[in-house]
């Protein structure tokens, strides 16, 4: 995964490059670095850890340069320490590189029987040996770098600075994004638009083979097949204000309550409030024969939640998998399906795998993205758009609901056109959908119950989560909630497999949270809370009044409010937030980057 940027300056460059890795941090945080040109020399500084450790180095030590390169590290080859932390510098060259080079086990061994040193576990650092290699060899930088890509098997992106050449950095990527940015007197390159929004909004997305270098006038693209290439610029809608926590303590709990503007945001892209219709811009899911919605964790659930409704809503056979694992089998998918990624990121490397392997076939692909620049957007062939704004959380919250609300309008616009519904259903579960941020809302304000809940769970080494129909892939999430940010053991279970196994786990040790809206599978589920309840098992019950009233003896209840089956996860997602967040505080765990994750997973 990783972040990486560049920048060829006309004024100091260290400031601005920490700025940029402080909005790449979402790609990991094990550790980070710069590397400028110092009098034509290569000097570096890097720690181990978050940022601001990084940021500690260079008030010690300052790092003077105009031209330089900056990392930030979700670890793969090489334990997260400073030794492994990028730049990494062989020779005259700095590299920092974000994907994986499968093969370099292979080419350190030889580059070591060639007479070089190792310094570090990555896989990067026989990049900088090789084309250090090149270079001693008497060839230009660019040449050297070209060479080097040649002997390279795996993802990357790569950017290189190289000792002596005051004013040049080289970039090259395959598998994982990289953008170049244009400013005035000033060049950019960088993982995506986000990292170079303080600098500039003109950038130029790199397409998958291409190599490029770059100065203060300006940047040559080379394609895979080392043609010169102009590749599209696009002026991208970013704010050079970083997002802030303001008075929240957490981003996560922040961005919890962005969820009513954040559905409602979303929602108007799907939902005409004046003639109550709702659309889906670029697919007639009338001419669609199955829908085969791909996504990895949170996104994946949210897709879940998509087919009970696609299914019931709109007849549309719907199948659900996880982007790792559609990709490596042989789905039988015919012409007449459409592929539906659901994506934050637009960028997981599983996701947008699943996605390429749909294309390559003629299948139609979209993809349903909170990122609207992201790879996944650019490469699909509709987009569909959430509307969440920038989520700085890893565990995912507004991105989910807001996915959920898409999923919903667009089952909506499936019914309509699949003649399963007429206008004024279509117009009545619009004004249903329509309710659901004010729900939303409620729900937020309403998170009393939950104080005493969390103190609870917080002293519990593992958790049950139980839900039925639309309310299973909310059990699944919930726990997946718990488990990122607090570090207890969670799972979550479909309330009808309990007696299938999970009701060995059941002691008074255990907490099994049960969400239950008062609808038609309640009782069904109930009975599961009091299988529970006769064992001495702790059932916490997220219902709605009605369904409080109707609770077995026993049971803790979170109130959630009353509402439509319709928008029920949208308003039951907000209590399961709300107890991994106030667990997590509780167990003063790192709520917004929790050990060993990162926002988006650009690695198989
Ligand atoms: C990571 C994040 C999750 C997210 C998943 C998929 O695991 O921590 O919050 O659900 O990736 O990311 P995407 O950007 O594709 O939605």
């Amino acid at each position: 995964m990783c972040g990486i940027i560049g920048i060829v300056g006309a004024a100091p460059v260290a400031e601005r490059l920490v700025e940029s890795l402080r909005r790449l941090e979402y790609r990991g945080y094990d550790s980070a670095g710069l590397a400028g040109l110092v009098d034509g020399r290569i000097e570096r500084r890097r720690a181990e850890g978050k940022l601001r450790n990084l940021e500690a180095v260079l008030a010690a030590d300052p790092l003077v340069a105009t031209v330089g390169i900056g990392h930030t590290r979700w670890a793969t080859h090489g334990a997260p320490t400073t030794r492994n932390a990028h730049p990494h510098v062989a020779g005259r060259i700095a590299v920092v590189h974000n994907g994986i080079i499968e093969n370099f086990a292979p080419l350190k061994a030889e580059l070591i029987a060639d007479g070089h040193r190792f310094e570090s576990d990555t896989d990067t650092e026989v990049v900088a040996h090789l084309i250090d290699r090149e270079l001693a060899k008497g060839l230009a930088p660019v040449t050297a770098f070209k060479t080097a890509l040649d002997r390279l098997s795996g993802a990357y992106a790569l950017v290189v600075l190289v000792a002596g050449e005051e004013g040049l950095i080289m970039g090259a990527r395959r598998g994982s994004p990289l953008v170049v940015g244009e400013g005035e007197g000033e060049m950019y390159i960088g993982t995506d638009a986000l990292a170079l929004g303080p600098f500039t909004n003109r950038v130029v997305h790199l397409e998958d083979g291409d190599f490029v270098d770059i100065d203060h006038d300006g940047a040559r693209i080379f394609d895979r097949d080392g043609e010169p290439v102009e590749r599209p610029l696009r002026i991208v809608p970013i704010a050079s204000a970083l997002v802030e926590k303001g008075n929240y303590r957490h981003f996560m709990e922040k961005e919890i309550h962005d969820q009513p503007d954040a559905c409602q945001h979303t929602l108007s892209a799907y939902i005409d409030p004046i003639t109550s219709t709702v659309s889906s811009p670029g697919v007639d899911f009338a001419a669609i024969d199955r829908l085969q919605i791909v996504a990895c964790g949170t996104a994946c659930y949210a897709g879940m939640i998509g087919r009970y409704l696609f299914e019931s809503l709109a007849g549309l056979p719907t199948d659900v998998e996880i982007a790792s694992e559609f990709r490596y089998r042989e789905p039988a998918l015919g012409p007449g399906a459409l592929c539906l990624a659901i994506s934050q990121s637009g960028e997981t490397a599983d996701t947008l795998a699943a996605l390429r392997w749909c294309k390559e076939r003629g299948i139609t692909t979209a993809a349903l993205v909170n990122s609207h620049e992201s790879t996944m957007a650019r490469e699909v062939d509709v987009m569909f758009p959430t509307h969440a704004g920038p989520e700085i959380g890893v565990a995912s919250t507004k991105a989910f609901t807001s996915q959920v609300a898409a999923l919903t309008a667009l089952a909506i616009a499936a019914a309509r056109q699949r003649n399963r519904i007429g206008a004024g259903e279509e117009a009545r579960l619009a004004g249903v959908l329509l309710e659901a941020p004010r729900l939303i809302a409620d729900a937020i304000l309403d998170d009393g119950w939950i104080a005493p809940i969390a103190q609870e769970i917080a002293k519990a080494r593992d958790v049950l989560y139980l839900g039925r129909g639309a309310m299973y892939p909310l059990a699944l999430e919930g726990a997946l909630k718990l488990k990122e940010i607090s570090y207890i053991h969670a799972e979550g279970y479909a309330a009808g497999e309990l007696k299938h196994g999970p009701i060995a786990l059941v002691d008074e040790a255990t907490p099994i949270i049960v969400i239950a809206p008062s609808d038609a599978l309640f009782e069904k589920t109930s009975s599961n809370m009091s299988e529970v309840i006769a064992r001495g098992g702790r059932v916490v019950l997220i219902t709605d009044a009605h369904g409080a009233t109707h609770a077995p003896e026993g049971v803790s209840v979170v109130i959630a409010p009353h509402c439509d089956p319709l928008v029920a996860p949208l308003v039951f997602a907000v209590p399961i937030q709300v107890i991994a967040y106030q667990v997590a505080v509780l167990k003063g765990a790192d709520v917004d980057q929790p050990r060993n994750l990162a926002k988006s997973v650009t690695v198989e």
